[in-house]
């Protein structure tokens, strides 16, 4: 599913948004926060992350994403967060890994 554009605006989550926002006030401080966002399926889990992520101080926040598919890839997510934060020295490891 898509998040949502500038033409279907994001709208609520006050309270979910609220506690990201001390969650990532903390981890700015300095302490290690896990914000768990959980819900059924369709609820708005993801646009209310992008929604946050959007809103918060640009070159503070890199992201990675799994999918039940891809159980099996070895490394993913931690792949993905090392692609974003050393774009160069994760293409050296993956031609002397591949
Ligand atoms: N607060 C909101 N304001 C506007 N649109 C929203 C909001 N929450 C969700 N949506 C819209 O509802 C749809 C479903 O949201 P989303 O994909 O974030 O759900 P999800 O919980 O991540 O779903 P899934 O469980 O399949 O991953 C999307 O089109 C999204 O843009
Ligand atoms: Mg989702």
């Amino acid at each position: 599913m898509q998040a949502a554009s500038a033409q279907d605006p994001f709208v609520g989550r006050v309270t979910e948004r609220a506690a990201l926002a001390e969650g990532f006030a903390s981890a700015c401080a300095g302490s290690a926060v896990v914000c768990c966002v959980e819900g059924p399926a369709g609820i708005g889990k993801t646009a209310l992350v992008r929604a946050f992520l959007a809103g918060a101080a640009s070159g503070a926040v890199v992201s990675a994403s799994g999918d039940e598919a891809e159980t099996t890839l070895p490394w993913g997510v931690l792949s993905q967060l090392a692609r974003a934060l050393w774009p160069a020295s994760a293409r050296r490891c993956a031609n002397s890994v591949g």
